[in-house]
């Protein structure tokens, strides 16, 4: 029960490596909230925590939106003060950069960035207050390219956000040092979550000879699960000497 007795906040708790994530924490005893957009997700996974016996609070909620964001921190403070935050939710959309249209940029900035953005801002104050706070960023290998986005083409807004979020961490971890709040991302490669596990495992299926599968040296996709202890690590007491620093959780490249 590493994290008995802290609240923690993770956004996109419904689906892959967030749920994964909410459910880890959840185990070693932190009281989550589950920020998502998605409220049949948020059912889901509401309702697992409570079958096990974990308390948790499910907030509907778009953390793109700074209104939403406000209203997120103030149900989270129902739980008494959050000492952690998983800013999870990433993603964008991927094209060529002809093909790529101002909108598909705008929105993979507004998902990766402005949401990490909107809830640390949210949530800083409150582990300031009290000298203590984990914050750990989603990142990607996707950041510097890896071998298997040689073959697939067209991630530069994606890998664009996601090297934003290495300077997010590494400026983040400078300014909040002095307020005891440590500021971390954990790079995934390839995983085999709901939505990209499928799109994933069917590039080896096809025979491609930059798969993600046969690419790794690990020659597999990781779990979300494996994500969610490197997000568990970061986020507990252990981490105390470790700030500004990515983890990869890629399978070795
Ligand atoms: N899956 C992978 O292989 C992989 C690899 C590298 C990095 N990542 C990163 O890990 C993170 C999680 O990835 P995933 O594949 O588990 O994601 P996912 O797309 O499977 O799930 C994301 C969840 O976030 C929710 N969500 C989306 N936008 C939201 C918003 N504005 N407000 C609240 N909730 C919102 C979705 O409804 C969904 O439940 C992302 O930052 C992603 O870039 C994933």
């Amino acid at each position: 029960m590493r994290l008995a007795g802290r609240v923690a906040v993770v956004t996109g708790a419904g689906l892959g490596i967030g749920k994964a994530t909410a459910l880890r924490l959840a185990e070693e005893g932190a009281q989550v909230v589950l920020a998502e957009r998605d409220e049949a997700r948020l059912a889901d996974v509401d309702a697992l925590l409570h079958d096990a016996g974990r308390p948790c609070l499910a907030v509907a909620c778009d953390v793109t939106d700074e209104r939403s964001v406000a209203n997120l921190a103030e149900a989270a403070a129902s739980l008494g003060p959050v000492s952690i935050l998983v800013n999870n939710v990433g993603g964008g959309r991927s094209g060529r950069i002809t093909d790529l249209t101002v909108a598909d940029w705008d929105h993979t900035m507004t998902l990766s960035l402005r949401s990490m953005f909107l809830c640390t801002r949210a949530f800083v104050p409150g582990m300031r207050e009290r000298g203590y706070g984990r914050i750990v960023c989603l990142s990607s290998g996707a950041r510097n390219g890896t071998v298997w986005n040689a073959f697939h083409v067209g991630a530069s807004a994606y890998s664009t956000a996601k090297a934003g979020v290495t300077g997010f961490i590494r400026a983040l971890a400078i300014e909040l040092a002095d307020d005891g709040i440590t500021v971390n991302a954990v790079a995934p490669g390839p995983i085999d979550t709901e939505l990209a596990g499928p799109y994933l495992r069917k590039m080896h299926e096809d025979g491609l000879e930059y798969s993600p599968i046969r690419m790794t040296p690990l020659h597999r996709l990781g779990t979300a699960r494996e994500v969610a202890d490197a997000v568990l690590f970061l986020s507990s007491d252990e981490a105390s000497y470790i700030t500004g620093t990515t983890l990869d959780v890629t399978g070795g490249r």
